[in-house]
C-alpha cells in the first residue's frame, strides 16, 4: 500500500481516491469512492481496467514481456516442461522432482473418460466443429462429481487435477471420431503431451513417438498456459465469481476462447494463409486488412496488450523451424508464405504506426499444422493448453475469502421512464 491518492472533482464534491503500487507495471487507482459521487468509470472493452488483484502472471506489453509467477517465458520454454510450468502456475513455485511426479501421476491416474462420455463425443455429427464438441462435453462431465464442493479446497484440487488431466482425452477423442477411427484410451505411464499424441496418432508410430514433435507440443502447450486477464480467463473468473462449479466456470472460458480475435485466430490463421496460397497475393490482402470498409483483419497481428513483437511468437517460430526441420518440410509454402508474410506487414507504415506486430497464433497454426494436426482442433489445444490457466486464476480468486460477484454497470442511454398506455 502506499499514501499516494488522486483527487476527482465533479462540480462542488471530491473524492479521495487511493492509489495501489504494482511489483510491476502501472499502479492502480481505487476508484470505488466514485460511488458516492453518483458517477461510474466508463471503459468499454476494459483498456484501463484492472478487473482484480493478481500474482500469475505479468506482461509488459511494450517491451514484449511475459513472466509466469516471475519467471520469463524465454527460459521456461527452454528449462522445462509443460508439467512444471503447470505446477508453477498453480501453486506458485517450480516443483522439485518429487512434487513433480506426484503431481503427474496425480494426473496420469484419471485420464481415462467415462465410457457414456465417450458415447457422447461419437454421437456427434462427424463434421462438428471440435470446440462445440469439447464446450459440450465439459459440460457434461460436470454431472459426474455431484459430490464435489467448490468451498472444499481438496474438492477444488481434484476438480483442477480431473480437467487438467480428462481434456486431453476429449480432445484427441474428438479429432478420432472425425476422422472416423476408433478412440486410443490414454496411456498411464506416458508424458503430458506424448500421451495427448499418442491418443491422436497411436496408430502410427513415427508420429505419436517422434521426440521433436512431443517437444514441439509441449512447447506450444506452455507458450499457451496463461496471458493474465484476457477474454478467456475474465470469463472463467466472472462465471467462477457466482459460485458456479469449475467444469461449468471453464466452459464458459472455452466458449469466450472460440472467437476469432481471441484462440480462433489460430485456425483463422491458417485458413488465411491458405486463402492467399502465394507471395504474390500477398500485397492485395494487405490492402484488405488495412481498408477500413472491409472487416477483414490479418489474422495474427496484433494484440491488445502487446505494442511490441508477442514473446510467444518468437518462440512458437522457433519451434515451427524445428518441426518443419523433423518432419522434412522446411520448404513448406504456408510457413515460406508465413515468414513473408510477416516481413511485408513490418515494413509497412499502416502495421508500424498502429503497432500490429505478430502474435503467439501466427506460427502456432503453421506449427501443429507440420505436426498433422488439423485446423479446426487448433483452438481446442488453445484450450488444452489454457485449463492450466484458467484453473490457475480461478482457484486464485476462490483463495481469497474477499472476492466479489463479478457484476459490471452500465452507462445507460435507453429510453426515460414511460407508459405502455400512451
Ligand atoms: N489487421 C488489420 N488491422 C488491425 C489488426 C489486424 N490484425 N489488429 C488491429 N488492427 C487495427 C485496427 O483496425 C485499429 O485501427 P484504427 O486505429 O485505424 O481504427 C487499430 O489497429 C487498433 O485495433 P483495435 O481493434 O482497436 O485493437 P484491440 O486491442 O481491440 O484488438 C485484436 C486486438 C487482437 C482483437 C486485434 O489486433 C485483432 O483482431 N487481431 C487479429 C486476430 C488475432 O490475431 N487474435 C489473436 C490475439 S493473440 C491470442 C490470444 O491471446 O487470444
Amino acid at each position: 500500500m502506499s499514501n499516494k491518492t488522486a483527487k476527482i472533482t465533479i462540480e462542488n464534491q471530491s473524492a479521495e481516491l487511493s492509489i495501489y503500487p504494482a511489483t510491476l507495471g502501472e499502479s492502480v487507482i481505487d476508484v470505488k469512492p466514485l460511488q458516492k459521487l453518483d458517477h461510474l468509470t466508463f471503459d468499454p472493452g476494459f483498456f484501463v481496467t484492472a478487473a482484480c488483484e493478481s500474482k500469475i502472471t505479468y506482461i509488459d506489453g511494450d517491451k514484449g514481456v511475459l513472466l509466469y509467477r516471475g519467471y520469463p517465458i524465454e527460459q521456461l520454454s527452454e528449462q522445462c516442461d509443460y508439467m512444471d510450468v503447470s505446477y508453477l502456475l498453480l501453486y506458485g513455485e517450480l516443483p522439485d522432482t518429487s512434487q513433480k511426479n506426484n503431481f503427474l501421476q496425480k494426473i496420469q491416474a484419471v485420464r481415462a473418460l467415462d465410457v457414456s462420455l465417450a458415447k457422447m463425443i461419437a454421437a456427434f455429427p462427424q463434421d462438428a466443429h471440435p470446440m462445440g464438441v469439447l464446450l459440450s462435453i465439459i459440460g457434461a462431465l460436470s454431472t459426474c462429481y455431484p459430490t464435489l464442493s467448490i468451498s472444499k479446497k481438496e474438492d477444488r484440487e481434484k476438480a483442477t487435477i480431473e480437467l487438467i488431466a480428462k481434456i486431453p482425452t476429449i480432445a484427441a477423442y474428438t479429432y478420432r471420431h472425425a476422422i472416423q477411427k476408433p478412440f486410443i484410451p490414454p496411456k498411464k505411464n506416458l508424458g503430458f503431451a506424448e500421451n495427448f499424441l499418442y491418443m491422436l496418432f497411436g496408430d502410427d508410430e513415427k508420429k505419436a513417438s517422434n521426440p521433436i514433435l512431443i517437444q514441439a507440443m509441449d512447447h506450444i502447450f506452455t507458450l499457451q498456459a496463461d496471458h493474465e486477464q484476457n477474454a478467456s480467463t475474465s470469463t472463467v473468473r466472472m462465471a467462477g465469481s457466482t459460485g458456479t462449479n469449475a467444469f461449468a466456470a471453464i466452459a464458459a472460458g472455452i466458449a469466450a476462447l472460440w472467437g476469432p480475435a481471441h484462440g480462433g485466430a489460430n485456425e483463422a490463421c491458417l485458413n488465411m494463409l491458405k486463402e492467399i496460397g502465394s507471395p504474390d497475393r500477398i500485397p492485395e490482402y494487405l490492402e484488405k486488412a488495412k481498408d477500413k470498409n472491409n472487416s477483414f483483419r490479418l489474422m495474427g497481428f496484433g494484440h491488445r496488450v502487446y505494442k511490441n513483437y508477442d514473446p510467444r511468437a518468437t518462440l512458437m517460430q522457433k519451434t515451427c523451424h524445428a518441426v518443419l526441420e523433423a518432419t522434412n518440410t522446411k520448404q513448406e509454402t504456408l510457413f515460406q508464405l508465413a515468414l513473408q508474410l510477416e516481413k511485408i506487414a513490418l515494413q509497412d507504415p499502416y502495421f508500424i504506426d498502429r503497432k500490429l506486430y505478430p502474435n503467439v497464433d501466427f506460427y502456432s497454426g503453421v506449427t501443429l499444422n507440420a505436426i498433422g494436426i488439423p485446423s479446426n482442433l487448433f483452438t481446442v489445444i488453445f484450450a488444452l493448453s489454457r485449463t492450466v490457466g484458467w484453473l490457475s486464476h480461478w482457484l486464485e480468486m476462490m483463495d481469497d475469502p474477499h472476492h466479489a460477484l463479478y457484476r459490471p454497470r452500465q452507462w445507460y442511454t435507453g429510453p426515460t421512464k414511460r407508459d405502455v398506455n400512451n
